[in-house]
């Protein structure tokens, strides 16, 4: 699909934000494991997120849609009829084998193209460490077959900075004998910690080490996933861009190790207030109000990298317009996912005239450019579609988003969102 995005004079407006991506897969997958009925508000809307619901379904959950909740019974897992779909959405292969690697039988998950290119290895060497036995295609691309074995627990050092990777070893950990330990090279997204507290396991944190107690017995619970930050950054990017814009945004997730971002803009000068903050569920959410700013660029490097990995392209596109530029460092993670967004950002940008310098780890993006018109191919990438639909409202002339569907792997309402806060 095909969309064409007009150059807008300001965002203003009201939002609300469907349930955060990570959070959703979650309390998807915890809510089918635990013992009884869970219901979670506001779960994403994002074709991910359904591809987790659509595998904890082919295991034998009970998983019905009431408006924007999702309720779940939950049990002990059956043997799935068919090959697992995991779609476009690493979440759900890495954590779910943590899953699956525990069971009594054997199943098979795959995805899309996008996916089947993905590495695997990262999980297959804890889960086999903890007893685990994975076959893949060339021992690290999916499809998996995952021959499930009882496991123990390990004290597990993550060679790179990954929450899928932690979450699939702690996942894997609440069926293993003994007690499961992950140590983190530096902090990441700590949703599964804190969910699983929620559910109910016994789980300790100090610093970067996370211990999981044995035996843990979940149960379920009545949940909320807080607005996505990850989907809100592409609006805050536009608003900061555009003179005389102002935009609030209720209801958005704002734990600290993914609010980062907020922090990361305020220190180049973006005019971000928090509004009101509560916590749900041990997740703080809150309202943001964002006024239009004149940035001045920045650094990403080191454990701040992993804190915006997901938001590094939207931040390029601020960082061409900003004072000094933005660089991007310790980012070879970036290579790997939906796309290599190193190369995909860089060539989106080339197609608007816009300089950027690329190498293995990272790129830098000098400042002070503008956006010209162009056909802009998303190649298959929610985060570049939407990246590149933000540059397109900054642009001298209609940009064509090519591939503007795969916005609703995480946002499928991103684009009439747009049209409802963009005043042309
Ligand atoms: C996610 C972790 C990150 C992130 C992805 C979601 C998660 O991936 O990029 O969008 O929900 O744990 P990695 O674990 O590969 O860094």
């Amino acid at each position: 699909m095909r969309e064409t995005v007009s150059p807008a004079r300001a965002i203003e407006g009201v939002v609300t934000l469907p349930g955060d991506k990570s959070i959703s897969h979650r309390y998807g997958m915890l809510a089918s494991i635990a013992q009884g009925r869970s219901t979670i508000a506001n779960y994403s809307t994002g074709a991910d997120c359904q591809s987790t619901l659509a595998c904890m379904a082919a295991l034998g959950a009970k998983i019905e849609h009431q408006d924007r909740a999702v309720l779940i019974e939950g049990g002990s897992l059956q043997e799935p009829a068919a090959l697992l779909d995991a779609g476009n959405s690493g979440s759900t292969i890495r954590m779910l084998s943590g899953i699956l690697a525990a069971q009594r039988f054997t199943s098979r998950i795959g995805g899309d193209e996008s996916l089947s290119r993905r590495p695997m290895a990262r999980i297959i060497g804890p889960l086999t460490e903890m007893g685990g036995w994975i076959e893949a295609r060339d021992k690290r691309f999916p499809p998996l077959t995952i021959h499930g074995r009882p496991l123990h627990g390990i004290d597990y050092q993550l060679p790179m900075a990954s929450a899928q990777v932690k979450s699939c070893v702690l996942l894997a950990g609440l069926f293993a004998q003994g007690d499961t330990v992950v140590r983190e090279p530096v902090r990441t997204r700590d949703h599964t910690e804190i969910a699983l507290k929620e559910f109910g396991a016994e789980i300790e944190i100090e610093k970067r080490t996370i211990h999981l107690h044995a035996g843990a017995r979940l149960t379920g619970r009545e949940l909320v996933a807080p607005g996505d930050l990850s989907s809100a950054c592409f609006f805050l990017v536009a608003a900061l861009l555009l003179k005389g814009s102002n935009l609030v945004i209720h209801g958005v997730g704002l734990n600290p190790t993914r609010s980062g971002l907020l922090d990361f803009l305020v220190s180049m000068g973006a005019q971000i207030k928090v509004l009101e903050v509560h916590q749900v569920g041990g997740e703080l959410i809150g309202d943001l109000r964002v006024q239009s700013s004149a940035v001045t660029g920045g650094v990403i490097e080191g454990a701040l990298t992993a804190a915006l990995i997901d938001e590094i392209p939207a931040l390029a596109v601020l960082g061409a317009a900003s004072a000094n530029g933005l660089t991007v460092r310790d980012a070879g993670e970036l290579r790997v996912k939906e796309t290599d967004r190193i190369a995909t950002i860089e060539a989106g940008f080339r197609r608007m005239g816009v300089k950027i310098e690329t190498n293995p780890e990272g790129f830098h993006v000098p400042g002070r450019q503008e956006f010209h018109a162009a056909e802009i191919d998303s190649a298959g990438d929610h985060r570049i579609a939407m990246a590149f639909a933000v540059a397109a409202l900054a642009a001298d002339g209609p940009c064509v988003i090519e591939g503007a569907e795969s916005a609703s792997v995480s946002f499928p309402e991103f684009f009439a969102t747009l049209r409802q806060i963009a005043q042309t």
